[in-house]
């Protein structure tokens, strides 16, 4: 079997976004959890727009003024030391409890591992240091170079490129559907983590190759997948 690339996707897959609430309810009790989502899905629309306009931000950039958006909308008042504390609470996430173990698990199964993500390389890698999971990677691939966000297929391109890899041999891991999408409209494996059981899938024609629930089956799950679609490709 050929090496097999794993492009791992940062926030919401390797680090647990909604760890932003435990601050958020210190300071707005009930309306955290409202806004610890609102917040997460205007920086994602923020991005795609920037994307579509070219407008390239630094992710952090897009963090804040969605941050910005959803105080506003919902009403809420934040002086500048809350705003700093929360947008601090974005540079120390908490990563998934599956992570640390199944990075050592897939590294010894002889996947090449690189977290790939629209955050930029140095906010990126000190999550991951912090995490102790930076050690463990075999590098760290971010969208700021190419100045444009998930899903452009420019990104993915660039993914492949920098990490000298075949999209063939490379599977997007991401629990952002949007992002599975993307890599599979450019032409890689996908994996779908479906950390929340009850999200849906995006119906735009698309499928992802496997769907795992967790970090911890994925080796297995592409190893077999490989063998029963692959057999005698290589
Ligand atoms: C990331 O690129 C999409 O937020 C996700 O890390």
């Amino acid at each position: 079997m050929k090496t097999q690339t794993l492009a791992l996707d940062v926030y919401g897959t390797l680090m647990d976004t909604t760890s932003v609430k435990m601050i958020l309810r210190d300071m707005f009790d009930e309306k955290a959890d409202q806004l610890s989502e609102l917040w997460r899905s205007k920086q994602l629309e923020y991005s795609f727009r920037r994307g579509l306009m070219n407008q390239y931000v630094d992710f952090s950039i897009v963090t804040q003024q969605a941050l910005e958006y959803a105080v506003q909308q919902m009403g809420l008042n934040t002086d500048e030391d809350q705003r700093r504390k929360l947008i601090g609470s974005y540079e120390r996430l908490s990563s998934f409890a599956d992570v640390k173990v199944s990075i050592v698990k897939l590294k010894n199964h002889g996947f090449k591992l690189y977290a790939y993500s629209n955050g930029s390389k140095s906010a990126v890698s000190d999550l991951l240091k912090q995490a102790e999971i930076l050690e463990s990677l075999d590098g760290v691939v971010s969208m700021e170079d190419v100045k444009s966000f998930k899903p452009n297929p420019t990104g993915y391109k660039y993914f492949n490129e920098k990490t000298s890899t075949e999209k063939s041999d490379t599977w997007m891991v991401s629990g952002n559907s949007f992002d599975v999408i993307g890599a599979a409209n450019y032409g890689m494996k996908t994996v779908w983590l479906k950390r929340d059981q009850n999200s849906v899938w995006d119906p735009m024609g698309f499928e992802p190759t496997i769907v795992c629930a967790s970090l911890f089956e994925i080796a297995e799950e592409i190893e077999s997948y490989l063998k029963e679609n692959e057999h005698g490709k290589n």
